[in-house]
């Protein structure tokens, strides 16, 4: 008699951590959307259709305003959580920027180049808006295969539908864009981190910006 196939053990082999965390009502949600609303230092990205851009020059430091501070220390927390997950030694707020995309505003596939781990808070995000979508790495490894159903070992894209208070991490290596947009209203703030080497939620800081804007 032919012997049945045994359960296998089964090895979701070398996965990619994306980190959600739920931030509403952080204690600066309401001067962060202040800010996004009134700041007038934007322009037009490159990659950014349809919405407008702090990230003008490339080394912007939104996050470090003096009246973000708490902010700052929450996200840079996750962020060492991120890294106690994935081995990934300790790394540092860098720059920082935020978005807003209009109705049928987009953002092109992109990486974040310099920076270790990066991530997207959304502090206002009404009904419709676009998703977050990561592209899998794998995909152009895998051109003889032919999928013909879902699963985990088959999904080349995570999708994450982003939510007021919603702080996303993720590689930066790791590919990523916005499809069209379909809310009036879409605020993210982009951030990357460099290497610090020591964990650093409480007691560093690059320097707090004065009010200049
Ligand atoms: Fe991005």
């Amino acid at each position: 008699m032919t012997m049945k196939p045994p359960k296998p053990r089964n090895f979701a082999a070398f996965p990619t951590l994306i980190s959600s965390y739920d931030l509403k009502g952080h204690e600066c949600e309401q001067i962060v959307i202040d800010m996004i609303e009134t700041y007038e230092k934007t322009g037009d990205h490159a990659l950014v259709h349809e919405g407008q851009s702090s990230r003008i020059i490339g080394n912007e430091m939104f996050l470090n305003d003096k009246r973000l501070v708490s902010l700052w220390k929450t996200i840079q927390s996750c962020c060492d959580e991120y890294s106690e997950e994935t081995g990934i030694d300790y790394t540092l707020i860098d720059t920082s920027w935020f978005n807003r995309l209009a109705k049928y505003g987009s953002v092109d596939s992109h990486r974040h180049e310099r920076s270790v781990i990066s991530g997207a808070f959304y502090p206002k995000c009404e009904n419709g808006s676009a998703p977050l979508i990561f592209e899998s790495p794998l995909q152009h490894y895998a051109m003889n295969i032919s999928f013909i159903k879902q699963t985990r070992f088959s999904a080349y894209s995570e999708v994450f539908v982003p939510a007021d208070g919603l702080l996303i991490l993720f590689p930066s290596w790791l590919r990523h864009s916005v499809p069209k947009n379909q809310s009036d209203k879409r605020y993210t703030i982009g951030f990357n981190t460099v290497w610090s080497g020591i964990k650093n939620s409480d007691e560093s800081w690059l320097g707090w910006s004065n009010n200049d804007w």
